[in-house]
């Protein structure tokens, strides 16, 4: 047995083939959850892991588990990784970063012989971006739940794909992995993510250690008025369901995040029926993506949504409603698996700093059910969801070795 080492070169050279699966022209990638790249990648990874030797395994949702056996394979395995599904203009690090790095901890360890008490496994989690399908991390939820919900299997994609069909075609497209109950026990669960936010950068700081995740809140909002002729109506007789949207949305834009700097308010995706340039639109559908890191502050902005389109829609002779279609509580990290992993930076001489997570992760979804943590790494501008994402090499690299060192950390304390 040596001292484990990432190997820098292979490590960068798997992020730039996982990069090339759904390319896209402006250096980005499209790699929908359980699209054909998505089934390109999750190949990829497994012929990675068969050529290693390591163990391969998917669940009824199509988590991918590449496992490396331990001295005990009767005790729960030792969980890290993160998502190889990207949003439809994404970068080439959110997700593919920490899954990549966990399998590069796998072939560490079984480059240097290293024995460990029980297995260790890289876990890709299905569609945790929510832009195929909604809601984000399906995977990490339903091994979380154990189950799978039935509302799902009726779902449909962006582009009309029934999920169930998407689900059932991904799982035949890997006949070599094993069927693995959903939820089986863990030991505990890490994950590497690149920041997607501006501080680390701007503090030039290489690590952060994440004590826990934001509350994010998916709202459907419709308003209802009715269509007629934009030519010929008048004000007076207008139920312009367009109108009532731009009063309301006015309203909680100046009001929501001018007031309160932790809050986040944002309408990516808004559709109007009938959708013709002469008629009135009768109907506005549009989606909140609403976040805090308090769960009391996320009950008020609900209600003071809720209440501005009920007032602005009353006004406008129109109807709304509001529905919920995600919800997930502020998390907090173990305290624990964070002192390992301070104690792994330490040890590295790496600088780190103590932060939340303004994005949702798989990691909130599996600390409901085993100890979790998330290590950060800065990326350019702090930009993510985005094509031009950028991580440098040597804080990818570094990243990776803060996931080894903490993996090697946790491991001595079990
Ligand atoms: C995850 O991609 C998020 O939207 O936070
Ligand atoms: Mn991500
Ligand atoms: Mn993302």
């Amino acid at each position: 047995m040596s001292e484990p080492r990432i190997d820098a070169e292979r490590f960068l050279g798997r992020l730039d083939a996982f990069a090339r699966i759904g390319a896209t022209p402006k250096g980005g990638v499209n790699r929908q959850a359980l699209s054909p790249e998505d089934r390109r990648a999750r190949r990829l990874l497994t012929e990675l892991g068969q050529a290693r030797g390591f163990g391969v395994a998917q669940d009824a949702i199509a988590n991918l588990f590449i496992r490396r056996d331990g001295k005990d394979n009767s005790r729960p395995s030792f969980l890290i990784g993160s998502h190889l599904d990207s949003q439809l203009t994404g970068g080439r690090f959110d997700g593919a970063l920490g899954t990549l790095a966990a399998f590069e901890v796998l072939e560490a360890l079984e480059d240097a012989s290293v024995e460990t008490p029980f297995p260790v496994e890289a876990v890709a989690w299905t569609n945790e971006e929510g832009s195929h399908y909604q809601p984000g991390c399906m995977g990490s939820m339903a091994f979380a739940s154990g189950s799978i919900p039935d509302q799902w299997t009726t779902l449909r994609g962006h582009d009309g794909s029934l999920f169930a069909d998407e689900l059932q075609a991904t799982l035949e497209a890997l006949p070599e992995a094993a069927m693995r109950p959903l939820g089986f026990p863990i030991a505990a669960y890490l994950e590497l993510h690149i920041e997607q936010g501006p501080s680390l950068e701007c503090e030039n700081i290489p690590v952060g250690i994440v004590e826990g995740i934001q509350g994010t809140r998916w709202l459907e909002v419709e308003i209802t008025g009715q269509s007629a002729h934009a030519g010929t109506t008048a004000l007076a007789l207008r139920r312009d369901a367009m109108a009532a949207t731009v009063r309301g949305l006015a309203q909680l834009y100046a009001e929501i995040m001018p007031r309160d700097e932790r809050a986040r308010f944002t309408v990516g995706r808004l559709t109007l029926e009938p959708g013709t340039v002469n008629a009135i639109p009768e109907k506005v559908a549009f989606t909140i993506d609403l976040r805090h890191p308090e769960i009391g502050a996320l009950d008020s902005l609900e209600t003071l949504i809720a209440s501005t389109f009920a007032e602005v829609a009353a006004a406008g002779r129109c109807a709304s409603t509001l529905r919920r279609i995600f919800d997930m509580p502020p998390t907090v990290f173990s305290p624990p698996l964070l002192e390992r992993l301070r104690e792994a930076a330490d040890g590295l001489g790496l600088a780190s700093k103590s932060m939340l997570s303004g994005a949702f992760h798989d990691a909130l979804f599996v600390n409901c059910v085993a100890p979790a943590a998330m290590i950060f790494v800065p990326c350019r501008d702090g930009l993510s969801h985005n094509e031009a994402e950028y991580v440098e090499p040597e804080q990818a690299v570094a990243g990776a070795r803060m996931l080894l060192a903490s993996t090697l950390k946790i491991l001595e304390n079990r």
